[in-house]
């Protein structure tokens, strides 16, 4: 046999087992209706290539280390007191000044499953009976806080916390399966994101790999109390945030690594369009006084992810192999972690970066909002809040 033949026939067996997965050993392996999908990536020559070569990040104070699992986002009261944070076990939970204390839930049947555990991770297989709040924001009017929970849908609770009430748990008769994140306009309407209409957030590597574009943007009405949906087919959609003088909002598109702009008011009222190109995967977004958007990034984009992104065979391919999930979503953020936030103007320019490339001290973040001068950072992944001084 020829050297050629050779590598051709062990290219033959291993595509063969990659087919087949006898063993069951890939990343995919237990999702029979998983499916790749194309994305519409932007050019790689518009994907902005600035970066923080001071890692300022590595300067932030990390806050409540081992206080807080998985603190995705953070919101301060009318009052400015808080922060306010939805943690792994379910809990919405209140920084008092002194100590955290309970605050509210968004499930009705929590037990002793949702107690205590080591990691943010190993909350994962019950989130569905605790619940897992991700967005939160006061309505600065009535002092309500809006809940998107992951599991249980769109919620609120009134100043004293406690049980949340349920407003929406699907829209057009397709379940909220992944609600994200959320904000409320000053009519008190709020604006939301179903993440995927197939996948669970303990799943959401899926979403990631697959792409799949079942995500949607949705509207609660407080008056008729109806939610409908303003942007379908999206893939990944994540956080959510009006403008300033509220003409428009923005959301995040996960997977495209795209800040979208949607139209409230004026001639394109309801219609929405690219505003800017981002240099990684977002995850929430949240506007400072200015009107400026502060984006979180996943992770940077890099050469594989974006192969990866425009070909999806070649991205079922890869996920087919032998290789265990949490590898397989190692090689997507390069090896390690690699904390980035980016502000962006209303209209779209990138105004500042700023990054921990080794992941030595913010790790990951997955919500960013300036409040006096100072960026608070929560993610989902880690048991600890930063805190970074802008002066
Ligand atoms: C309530 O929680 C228990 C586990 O503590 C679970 O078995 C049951 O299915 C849950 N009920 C509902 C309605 O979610």
């Amino acid at each position: 046999m020829t050297p050629a033949g050779i590598v051709g026939g062990l290219f033959l067996l291993l595509a063969l087992y990659c087919g087949i997965d006898p063993f069951k050993h890939s990343a995919i392996s237990e999702f029979p209706d998983f499916e790749a999908y194309y994305v519409d990536m932007p050019p790689w020559s518009t994907v902005p290539k600035e970066k923080d070569t001071q890692n300022f990040l590595q300067k932030s104070e990390i806050k409540f280390l081992n206080q807080v699992q998985g603190p995705e986002s953070m919101a301060f009261d009318p009052l400015g007191r808080g922060p306010y944070t939805g943690v792994a076990d379910g809990r919405i939970v209140f920084w008092d000044g002194q100590k955290w204390k309970d605050f509210a839930y968004t499930s009705n049947n929590r037990s002793e499953l949702c107690d205590t555990k080591p990691s943010p991770s190993s909350y994962l297989s019950n989130e569905h009976i605790c619940g897992r709040p991700l967005g939160l924001r006061f309505d600065k009017k009535t002092g309500d806080l809006y809940i998107a929970d992951a599991y249980f849908g769109l919620l609120k609770v009134g100043r004293d916390g406690g049980l949340a009430t349920p407003l929406a748990s699907e829209a057009e008769g397709v379940p909220l399966r992944f609600t994200n994140d959320l904000d409320i306009d000053d009519q008190g309407n709020v604006y939301f994101t179903d993440s995927s209409s197939k996948y669970q957030r303990r799943n959401f590597l899926q979403v990631v790999f697959s792409a799949e574009d079942s995500g949607r943007i949705l509207k609660y009405d407080p008056r008729t109390k109806e939610t409908t949906v303003l942007v379908r087919n999206l893939q990944f959609p994540n956080g959510v945030s009006l403008s300033k003088d509220g003409s428009f909002f923005v959301f995040c598109e996960a997977c495209t690594g795209r800040l979208r702009k949607y139209w409230l008011k004026g001639e394109k009222a309801g219609s929405s369009e690219e505003l800017a190109i981002l240099p990684g995967f977002p995850d929430n977004v949240r506007t400072n006084k200015d009107g400026d958007f502060w984006v979180a990034l996943h992770c940077r984009l890099s050469m594989y992810t974006y192969i990866n992104s425009l070909y999806p065979k070649f991205r079922t391919f890869i996920l087919k192999l032998p290789i265990p999930i949490n590898v397989q979503y190692l090689l997507l953020i390069q090896g390690r972690h690699h904390a980035v936030v980016v502000k962006y103007s209303q209209e779209g320019k990138l105004l500042q970066i700023l990054e921990d490339s080794k992941g030595k001290v913010v790790k990951t973040i997955s919500e960013v909002q300036e409040i006096d001068g100072k960026l608070w950072m929560g993610s989902v992944l880690m048991p600890f809040i930063a805190v970074h001084n802008l002066a």
